[in-house]
This record gives structure tokens, C-alpha cells and sequence, in this order.
């Protein structure tokens, strides 16, 4: 294992690498059964999913392409602003395209709800949420994932993609962040 100045930060580990690397493989199994003869292209969501996006679509070898978005609604807090913002926007006409929205975590539904609708009105002819953790306790819009890897408690969790502040995306699990780490600021 790496060294890390980061795991002493977190209260208890979620979902291990190991996990995280089995579940994975069956969603890409799923997704490869669903959209092997549709030419989808992965949209992964920035930041949080650039991790999973990069495991996912390895763990789906369906002949695809790939695109980002990059959103955001947090300024460091641990709750949503509800207001979402397009920071980076999509280099490519999607108009007819069987769109995979790749997220992180879905949680009050803010960015997904909005992101659906955004593809819609660029033309998409489909579009599908795949998210890898989901916290339906916080959900405030009628939004659902098609695909989740797992269901989270109401807790704030850092890890693989998922950060606090831009911190602790690069760790490799994901965990419950001690609260005190939040509550300094
Ligand atoms: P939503 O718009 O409230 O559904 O939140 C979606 C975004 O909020 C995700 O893409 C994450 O970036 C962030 N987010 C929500 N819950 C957490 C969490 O527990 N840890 C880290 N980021 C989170
Ligand atoms: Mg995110």
C-alpha cells in the first residue's frame, strides 16, 4: 500500500479498493449487455467522476467514445448551493447520441437533474445515469439513477473521485470523513 497523510483524516472505510474493483466489474458487465449494439458515448462529470469514468469504461470494452462536462455547486461546503454551473462544457454535438452520464454520487439531485435536462435539449437521444454511489436520503429532485454501484448512508464521504475542498480524491477507498475535519473550517 502507499504511504498516505490522508487516511488519518477519515473515520472508517466505506468501500475498500477491493470492493470497489468487484462491484465495478459487474456494472461494466451490465452496461456492456445493455449498450454493446448502441454506440454510447460515456460523459463523465467533473471532477468527482474521473476516476470511476477511467475504471468504468476500461471495465465495459464496448467500441464507444468519451466526453466531460465539468460542473460545479459546491464552494467547500458539504451541501449542495443548488445552483449548478457549467465550468467546462462539451467539445462535441451529442444531437442523436445515446448518452452514459458517468457521476459520482448522486445526492440531492441537483446536478443530475440539471445535467439530464441540459443533454436533452442538446439533442441526445438518450440519456442514462450511472452513478457509483447514491444517497437517496438527500434526494430534493425526481431523479434516478439507472445504474448504482452502491447506496450510501447520509454521511459525507471522500475518496476515489470524491473530495472535501478538492482534497482526497486520490485515495484509492472510500471513506466517512471525520467530522472534525470539516467542522475546523
Ligand atoms: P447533488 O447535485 O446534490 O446530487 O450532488 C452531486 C455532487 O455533489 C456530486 O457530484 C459530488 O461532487 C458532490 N457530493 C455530494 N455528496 C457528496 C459527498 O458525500 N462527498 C463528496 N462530494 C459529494
Ligand atoms: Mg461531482
Amino acid at each position: 500500500m502507499a504511504k498516505s497523510n490522508m487516511d488519518q483524516d477519515i473515520l472508517r472505510v466505506l468501500y475498500s479498493e477491493e470492493q470497489l474493483k468487484r462491484r465495478i466489474a459487474e456494472m461494466g458487465d451490465e452496461l456492456y449487455e445493455a449498450f454493446k449494439d448502441r454506440n454510447p458515448l460515456f460523459l463523465g462529470v467533473l471532477k468527482g467522476s474521473f476516476i470511476f469514468m477511467a475504471d468504468i469504461v476500461r471495465a465495459c470494452q464496448i467500441k464507444s467514445d468519451v466526453e466531460f462536462i465539468a460542473v460545479s455547486s459546491y464552494q467547500n461546503a458539504t451541501s449542495s448551493s443548488g445552483v449548478v454551473q457549467i465550468t467546462h462544457d462539451l467539445q462535441q454535438d451529442i444531437t442523436g447520441r445515446e448518452v452514459v452520464v458517468i457521476e459520482d454520487i448522486l445526492d440531492s439531485g441537483n446536478t443530475l437533474y440539471f445535467l439530464k435536462n441540459y443533454f436533452i435539449t442538446k439533442g441526445a437521444k438518450s440519456v442514462t445515469i450511472v452513478t457509483l454511489l447514491d444517497k437517496p436520503a438527500r434526494r430534493t429532485k425526481p431523479i434516478k439513477a439507472d445504474y448504482a454501484g452502491f447506496e450510501v448512508p447520509d454521511e459525507f464521504v471522500v475518496g476515489y473521485g470524491l473530495d472535501y475542498a478538492q482534497k482526497y480524491r486520490n485515495m484509492p477507498y472510500i471513506g466517512v470523513l471525520k467530522p472534525e475535519v470539516y467542522s475546523k473550517q
